[in-house]
C-alpha cells in the first residue's frame, strides 16, 4: 500500500474504503437479517453508478487507496461489473476487494482475475449444506462453495468468513481449520456482533474471540502465532505445515481499533467512520444538492477530523437508532 496521506483526530492513517453497493441480498443470514419483514431502499435512495465514481474519485484524491465492495450481497446489483471495471481504473486506487455470499459471482470469476481484483473475503459459515440452509435460510450451499474452487483456481485470495454462533456451526470450526491444509487461504472467524436488524441474540456474547482460540488449541495444539498485516481485524495463527492459515476477528470486543484505518460508506451513502456510529455525514445529500469537489471534501475532512476513538465511543455516542435496529446488510460489514 502507498505511503498514508490521511489521518484522523487520533493520528490514524485513513486509507480504506467499505463500500456497500446495495442492501439487497440473496440469502437472509441468522446473524444479518430477519428471516422475513426486509424494507429495502427504494432504487432511488442508492448512489448512483455516477455518484459512486464521483466520491471515490474524490476520496481517493484525498488519500483512501484500498476499497472493499460490500453489501448486501454486491452482485445483486445490476451491473456490478461495469462498476468494478470503473473503480479499477479510478487514479489512486491501487486495490480493490470484494466481499460476498459468491452466489453470483462464479460466472464472472475470470473477469474478475483480468481486471486485477486483489482478493475476494466470501462468507462461508459452514461446510455443511444442512447447517448452511438453517443459517442463510436459503439452500445455496453449492453456489457458493464452487466460487470457493473457482476463485482458488483463477489464483484470486481467498479469505472465507465465518461468523461463530451458538448452536449453528460450532461443530464447523475445525473442519473450517482443516480446509487450510491443502489451501493457501484464510479462513476468519468472527466474533457475532448484534447487528442484525431484530435484536441481540444473547445476554452476553459466548463465543468470544479467546474461546475461539481455546477451542481451536484443543485440537490443534501446536497452533501458532503468525505475524499479522499493519491495520488488521484479525488475528492470524497457523497449524504448523498447513499451506494457509486461520484468523480471529474480534470483532463485538473491539480490540483493534487503535489502528483502525478504515472509513465505510453505506448503501443509502451514508458515511460512517466507525461501523459502531450510526452515521456521521449524509453525503448523498451533499452530491444531490450540487456540492462542489471542494466543498465535499470540507465535510469529509470535518468528519476524519471528529473520529470516536473506539467502536465503544461510537457506539454510546450514537443519536438516532439504538444499534439493536441496525442490520449488516445496509452497513456492509
Ligand atoms: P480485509 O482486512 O481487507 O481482509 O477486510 P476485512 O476483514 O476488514 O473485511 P470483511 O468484509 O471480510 O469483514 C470481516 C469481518 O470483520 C466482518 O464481520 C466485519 O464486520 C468485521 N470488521 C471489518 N472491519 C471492522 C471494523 O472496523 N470494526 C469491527 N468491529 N469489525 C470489523
Ligand atoms: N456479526 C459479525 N459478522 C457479521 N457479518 C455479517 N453480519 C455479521 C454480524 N452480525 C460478516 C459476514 C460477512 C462480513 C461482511 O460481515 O461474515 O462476510
Ligand atoms: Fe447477505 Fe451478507 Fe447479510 Fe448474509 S451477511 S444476509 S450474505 S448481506
Amino acid at each position: 500500500m502507498t505511503q498514508p496521506r490521511l489521518f484522523d483526530n487520533h493520528g490514524r492513517p485513513l486509507n480504506y474504503l467499505r463500500l456497500a453497493v446495495t442492501d439487497r441480498c440473496n440469502l437472509r443470514c441468522y446473524y444479518c437479517m430477519p428471516a422475513e419483514g426486509i424494507n429495502y431502499l427504494p432504487k432511488k435512495e442508492l448512489l448512483s453508478f455516477e455518484e459512486i465514481e464521483r466520491l471515490v474519485s474524490i476520496l481517493a484524491s484525498m488519500g483512501i487507496s484500498k476499497i472493499r465492495l460490500t453489501g448486501g450481497e454486491p452482485f445483486v446489483r445490476t451491473d456490478l461489473m461495469q462498476l468494478i471495471e470503473k473503480i479499477t481504473h479510478i487514479k489512486g486506487i491501487n486495490d480493490v476487494h470484494i466481499t460476498s455470499n459468491g452466489i453470483l459471482m462464479g460466472p464472472h470469476v475470470k473477469e474478475l482475475k483480468t481486471m486485477g481484483i486483489a482478493s475476494v473475503n466470501l462468507s462461508l459459515d459452514t461446510l455443511d449444506a444442512d447447517r448452511f440452509k438453517k443459517i442463510t435460510r436459503r439452500d445455496e450451499f453449492d453456489k457458493t462453495w464452487n466460487t470457493l474452487q473457482l476463485l482458488i483456481e483463477n489464483k484470486i485470495q481467498v479469505k472465507i468468513n465465518a461468523v461463530v454462533m451458538d448452536e449453528k456451526n460450532i461443530e464447523d470450526i475445525i473442519p473450517l481449520v482443516e480446509l487450510t491444509k491443502n489451501e493457501n487461504i484464510s479462513v476468519r472467524f468472527i466474533e457475532e456482533m448484534p447487528f442484525n436488524g431484530e435484536g441481540s441474540h444473547y445476554a452476553k456474547l459466548n463465543w468470544t474471540y479467546k474461546r475461539i482460540l481455546e477451542h481451536i488449541k484443543s485440537s490443534f495444539p501446536n497452533l501458532q502465532k503468525i505475524s499479522d498485516p499493519e491495520n488488521t481485524t484479525a488475528y492470524h495463527y497457523q497449524v504448523p505445515g498447513f499451506k494457509g492459515n486461520i484468523g480471529i476477528i474480534a470483532a463485538f470486543s473491539r480490540t483493534f481499533c487503535g489502528t483502525c484505518n478504515r472509513i465505510r460508506i453505506t448503501a443509502q451513502g451514508v458515511l460512517k467512520t466507525c461501523l459502531y456510529d450510526d452515521g456521521v455525514l449524509n453525503i448523498k445529500d451533499l452530491l444531490r444538492a450540487g456540492k462542489s469537489d471542494d466543498e465535499i471534501k470540507t465535510e469529509l475532512l470535518f468528519a476524519f477530523n471528529h473520529r470516536a476513538k473506539d467502536g465503544v465511543e461510537a457506539e454510546a455516542a450514537r443519536k438516532q437508532h439504538p444499534i439493536l435496529t441496525e442490520s449488516m446488510s445496509t452497513i456492509g460489514g
